[in-house]
């Protein structure tokens, strides 16, 4: 399949994500302050919360480390592999996936890179970058978006070292795999361990959106972690679903080197909560060079609200195309080849007829392609152009045969 041609205005993409790390960085120092201010207010809030707050200062060095610069070209085994994912499981399809050859493709989720940074012996990190899905394209899926990936291990001094007794308790035992719980992990670190994790998103979001807003933790299932969790905020009168996360496996940590410790992980996707955070209503505007976009994202302090301006919204421009389909045709691969030629003035493409030929039982497919731009009014010759380069990549590279 055809590898993305990414633009230049990922750059503005990337801006987000920078924004995100930042107040991520902020809101570890907000803590540490917090606790402070808790410990000078109530002795007994700051026994109950300090070996959570506590945990964000190490020595005057920021705790976690980011990484925002890691190539998205991973290998199928850092990808997949390297978190648990089974050899037969779904997400490896090459329908979902931009492979670059049989052994590498473009990352499709920022966990491809937990177990080197584990490895290389971090304990804190957080990884952003832009990750690929084949996915059709609408107002919130784009083929190229953007994660952020955060992890955190803990010895057991570290995990117990505050609690009072801790010295009594144990990471690890012999047990059973149960819904709280993995067999590696006894009740204690497992539960210590979500606690952190859990607040530490909850104190994320409420950084991002304020102290009103209102969240739920959703279980659910990831190969990498367990328990797993998603984590919903109450937005525009909907649950909207914001980031993935969990109790990293133990078997995960064994190989990446880390067998004493155990840890959390988390990925959320920086479009979607810059989204939410800004009144955004199309994931393909993060796309525009336009200045009436860009320069309302242009702010002297990153904590100063936002809410999108939406210009105005123009009629698509429709073209219909069909044509023959060589035997192994598939719908994906000319799909994927609509997205690539016309990159990001398709705003939608639809099958809507399929008929075989009585006498020559030679399959006709056709499409209807929806052109649109977002910044300004498309004319029909540049319409037209596209439609042309269209039509004559599907015959070379598919090896249609044009009805055109
Ligand atoms: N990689 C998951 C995704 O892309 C998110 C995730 C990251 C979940 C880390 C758990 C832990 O959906």
């Amino acid at each position: 399949p055809p590898v993305l041609t990414i633009k230049t205005s990922t750059l503005q993409v990337v801006q987000f994500a920078k924004i995100l790390g930042v107040i991520f960085q902020a809101n570890l120092k907000w803590d540490a302050h917090v606790n402070m201010m808790v410990n000078k207010g109530s002795r007994r809030l700051y026994l109950l919360r300090n070996h959570f707050y506590a945990k964000y200062t190490q020595r005057g060095n920021p705790l976690f480390s980011v990484y925002d610069y890691l190539s998205p070209a991973t290998t199928t085994e850092q990808t997949f592999d390297s978190v648990l994912i089974p050899n037969d499981h779904v997400t490896r399809r090459k329908q979902d996936n931009y492979y670059i050859n049989g052994s590498y493709l473009l990352r499709p989720h920022t966990s491809s890179h937990q177990r080197d940074l584990v490895k290389s012996g971090l304990d804190a990190f957080l990884v952003t970058g832009d990750v690929y899905r084949r996915d059709d394209i609408d107002r919130s899926h784009y083929p190229v978006f953007h994660q952020m990936e955060g992890v955190r291990l803990f010895s057991k001094h570290a995990l117990f070292g505050e609690v009072k007794g801790g010295h009594m308790l144990e990471l690890f035992e012999e047990g059973r795999r149960v819904p709280e719980k993995q067999e590696r992990h006894t009740l204690e670190a497992a539960k210590l361990v979500e606690h952190d994790l859990k607040q530490t998103l909850v104190a994320l979001v409420k950084t991002l959106f304020g102290e009103d807003l209102r969240t739920r933790w959703v279980d659910c299932y990831f190969p990498f972690t367990h328990p797993s969790f998603e984590l919903e905020i109450w937005f525009g009168g909907e649950w909207l679903e914001v980031l993935g996360c969990g109790v990293m496996e133990q078997e995960l940590l064994r190989r990446a080197g880390a067998s004493d410790k155990v840890g959390w992980a988390f990925g959320l996707g920086l479009e979607r909560l810059a989204m939410i955070l800004y009144g955004i209503p199309d994931i393909r505007m993060f796309w525009s060079n336009d200045h009436g976009f860009l320069s309302q994202f242009r702010v002297d302090d990153v904590n100063q609200p936002v809410k999108f301006q939406p210009f105005q919204k123009y009629e698509p421009i429709v073209r219909d195309i069909s044509f023959w389909i060589p035997s192994g045709f598939e719908r994906a691969d000319f799909l994927d080849l609509v997205r690539t030629v016309g990159a990001d003035v398709i705003e939608e493409v639809a099958i809507y007829d399929e008929f075989v030929h009585p006498k020559t039982k030679k399959t006709s497919n056709s499409y209807r392609i929806k052109y649109f731009q977002l910044e300004r009014l498309l004319t029909n010759e540049e319409v037209n152009s596209i439609h042309k380069k269209i039509q004559d990549a599907a015959v070379q590279e598919l090896g249609v045969e044009g009805r055109f």
